[in-house]
């Protein structure tokens, strides 16, 4: 597939995706999702890929879905064309994504970002869920995720008002791990991004699915899911070398099974 609205990168064992319509502020029409879902999908295949990083321009990661393609859309043209499954395409993803945020990132931009699993947010971050103002609602997870990130009465704010908050808000709330100046913003998801990619990629998969299981299950559920992936892990060549570089006092040579 050829893109033409993301720009696609190597970076060692860090698959990098820029969405690129810098015109519409990154607006998430279809063209794009379907791009975007191709590229994580064939670096999610790729043995060599250990770590995805998402990211936009300065001035906007996203402003959300395509308010234009949407408008004149009814009730059966969403049911049908079921674009929003593009997301839960995303969250389908198994390799860790960090997303590196900058400007606007908003409702369905916001969205895609709480499905990856780290957001790095440089000091202009906007981030906000401001589809009431358009009359609709959140529609591609924004009221269960933004929820569950930042607590019912901010979410309810922000969903409810459309207002968006500061880097240093989302980063008190618990929705971002990091803020970053603006002009460190992505080399610092760079650098985020090769760290957990030069770790076992049998167990950053299985770290991954245990934490998102978090969300799926009570405390009781979880812990059993948990412990069940954590017995699998010492089916894995690299526990062996993980746990015998440990004892031997040297780095681990990963081999990915
Ligand atoms: C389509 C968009 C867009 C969007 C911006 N643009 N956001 N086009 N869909 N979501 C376009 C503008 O029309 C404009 O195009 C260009 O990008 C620059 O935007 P401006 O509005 O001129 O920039 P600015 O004045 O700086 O305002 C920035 C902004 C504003 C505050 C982010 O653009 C804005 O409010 N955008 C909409 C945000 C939003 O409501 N998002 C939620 C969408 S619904 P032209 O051609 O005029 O230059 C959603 C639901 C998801 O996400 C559910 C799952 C599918």
């Amino acid at each position: 597939m050829t893109y033409e609205n993301i720009l696609v990168f190597r970076e060692g064992a860090v698959g990098r995706v820029q969405l690129n319509r810098p015109q519409a502020l990154n607006a998430l029409n279809s063209a794009l999702m379907t791009e975007l879902v191709d590229a994580f999908r064939e670096f999610d295949r790729d043995p060599e890929i250990r770590c995805l990083l998402l990211h936009g321009n300065e001035r906007a990661f996203g402003a959300g879905a395509d308010i234009k393609e949407m408008a004149d859309m009814g009730a059966i043209d969403m049911y049908s064309r079921d674009h929003i499954s593009l997301w839960d395409e995303v969250a389908r993803i198994r390799t860790p994504i960090v997303a590196a945020v900058s400007g606007y990132c908003l409702g369905g931009a916001l969205e895609l970002a709480m499905i990856c699993d780290i957001i790095v947010a440089s000091e202009t971050a906007k981030f906000g869920q401001p589809e009431i103002n358009i009359g609709v609602l959140p529609g591609a997870g924004g009221t269960q995720r933004l929820t569950r990130a930042v607590g019912k009465s901010l979410a309810m704010e922000m969903v409810l008002t459309g207002r968006m908050l500061s880097a240093d808000e989302a980063r008190a709330a618990g929705l971002v791990s990091r803020v970053v100046p603006v002009e460190a913003y992505l080399s610092e998801a760079q650098r985020l991004a090769a760290e957990i990619a030069s770790k076992s990629p049998v167990a950053l998969r299985l770290a991954k699915e245990a934490v998102l299981q978090s969300f799926e299950s009570g405390l009781a559920g979880g812990l059993a899911y948990e412990r069940r992936l954590f017995a699998l892990a010492f089916a894995s060549e690299d526990q062996k070398e993980g746990m015998q570089a440990f004892a031997a006092k040297r780095q681990p040579e990963w081999k990915g099974r």
